[in-house]
């Protein structure tokens, strides 16, 4: 069986190495576009070349089959996050242990029939281990919101009441077809700003990039790593 990694914002082309080759997956849902690495890891970039697709446009569920077609049973990824916790500082990395999912979109595999997926744990345990073995830093609460917006201080506030340490537009998402696949999935949170009322600044995408930009070589590392 293969792995795959999925790079988020400002990830998804530094994981191709100088022998990847293109690859396709066609799904009931659509092509899913991918790259295999000369070390035999599949890779996809999750909004596309050049960042055009939105979070709330990402077509998960191609993801999740194609991965399925292509003999992936493991997949990691990586998540640009709003910290709501001030001792969590941008440019640092973290492993989302679990998920609080506030997004809306009720994407599911199963649109016939009933099935109800065991989510315990939020994500893979063996995926979460192997993050950690290879220095993704602490466990995190992800809390996903739909986007493409960001949030305001009151959901913030709302958001860490709840038990969320950081905050994203794609993971819990990703998450549920992939384990509604049964691929084990994990997540490295790159810390890229304080959420919305922790920090006093305005937040945008230019400085998510930015703060993804300084931590992409230690997050690539920590990928490949984990993903071996
Ligand atoms: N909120 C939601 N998504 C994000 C953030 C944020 O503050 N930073 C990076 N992705």
């Amino acid at each position: 069986m293969a792995t795959a990694i999925i790079g988020g914002t400002g990830i998804g082309n530094l994981l191709q190495d100088a022998g990847c080759e293109p690859v396709q997956a066609a799904t009931q849902f659509g092509v899913l576009q991918a790259f295999r690495r000369k070390d035999g890891i599949f890779v996809i970039a999750r909004h596309g070349r050049g960042h055009r697709v939105p979070p709330h446009k990402v077509p998960y569920k191609t993801m999740a089959a194609g991965l399925i077609a292509l003999g992936v049973d493991k997949c990691l990824s990586s998540g640009a996050v709003g910290s709501l916790d001030p001792s969590l500082k941008p440019g640092e990395l973290a492993a989302v242990s679990d998920f609080i999912d506030v997004s809306g979109r009720n994407v599911t595999m199963f649109e016939q029939g009933v099935h109800h997926t065991d989510f315990t744990p939020g994500v893979s345990a063996a995926v979460l281990q192997k993050l950690q073995s290879a220095g993704a830093g602490r466990a995190v609460v992800y809390a996903c919101t739909n986007g493409p917006r960001y949030e305001t201080p009151a959901e913030i506030r709302m958001l860490s009441a709840l038990g969320a340490d950081v905050v994203g537009m794609t993971v819990a998402t990703e998450a549920v077809v992939m384990r509604e696949m049964g691929i084990e999935y994990g997540s490295l949170a790159i810390v890229t700003n304080y959420a919305a009322g922790i920090s006093d600044t305005e937040l945008s995408h230019e400085e998510v990039v930015a703060e993804v930009k300084k931590a992409a070589s230690r997050a690539v590392r920590v990928l490949l790593d984990s993903a071996r």
